[in-house]
């Protein structure tokens, strides 16, 4: 499958799953998703009328919780799946956020922002459906002000020992049994799945972190390691200095 293909079959198990996304969350993390967002917010630095992107933004859970805790800042919220954004869209509105919150279709590999225009670029659980994690990473780097922050909040299966076995036993085999009973359907389960064990580990995906140009790079385990939030400083290279006449 190229990687066209993949984005297109990402942007259907979404479009088809939106009703049902944020009560599984919920339920599937043990409202853990929700603290792993905050733990993300707390570390955001904006500068005075600061501006956060949200990429894969989906229902808008982390536009909405940053904006709420910065009461300042704009945000900006992209998803390539349209019944997401409406599902965000109702909730941002719903909180009277509508002024300070915007929601728009875009591809995380190509973002219709101008350069440095964001203080903070954050991801929330997009990433591991992301193949092109370089270009993604360059892309919010590049829409982000020199000194800003690019944030990468994403589940994982580098667990402490003791729980990782029977984590993966639940992710593999209750997780889907129980999707299949309740939905009907457990493709999207199987997905889940997989593309958490796929996802790279801590270490190496803060190496791709700096390949793609970010410096500092800071990793925080969460939940025992079942998710992680690396968050890296965005680095300009000075201008070339001009020779004298
Ligand atoms: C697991 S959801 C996370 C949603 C939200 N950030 C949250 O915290 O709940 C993953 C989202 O990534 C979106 N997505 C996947 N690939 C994308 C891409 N290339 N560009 C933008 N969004 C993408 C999906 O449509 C989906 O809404």
């Amino acid at each position: 499958m190229d990687e066209e293909e993949r984005k297109l079959v990402v942007r259907d198990i979404f479009s088809t799953y939106h009703k049902t996304y944020d009560l599984a969350n919920r339920v599937l993390s043990l409202r853990r998703d929700l603290a792993w967002r905050r733990a993300a917010v707390r570390q955001m630095r904006f500068r005075a009328d600061g501006r956060l992107l949200d990429v894969a933004t989906g229902t808008a859970d982390l536009a909405i919780m940053a904006a709420l805790a910065f009461p300042d800042i704009e945000v900006e919220g992209v998803d390539i799946a349209l019944p997401m954004l409406e599902i965000g869209r109702a909730k941002v509105s719903r909180r009277g956020l509508g002024d300070r919150i915007a929601l728009a279709p875009a591809d995380a590999l190509e973002l219709p922002y101008p350069d440095g225009c964001f203080d903070v670029a954050a991801i929330a659980f997009g990433m591991r459906n992301i193949p092109d994690k370089a270009r993604a990473l360059a892309e919010m780097a590049r829409v982000t002000v020199a000194g800003g922050q690019v944030m990468v909040l994403e589940m994982s299966t580098e667990l402490a020992r003791p729980i990782r076995t029977p984590y993966l036993f639940y992710l593999r085999r209750i997780l889907p049994a129980a999707g299949k009973l309740v939905a009907g359907d457990d493709a999207a389960y199987v997905y889940l799945a997989e593309s958490i064990a796929r996802h790279p580990g801590p270490e190496a995906f803060a190496e791709i972190m700096r390949a793609a140009g970010l410096a500092e790079i800071a990793v925080r385990r969460l939940t025992w390691g079942a998710a992680y939030l690396h968050i890296g400083t965005v680095i300009r290279p000075a201008p070339a200095a001009r020779a004298a006449p």
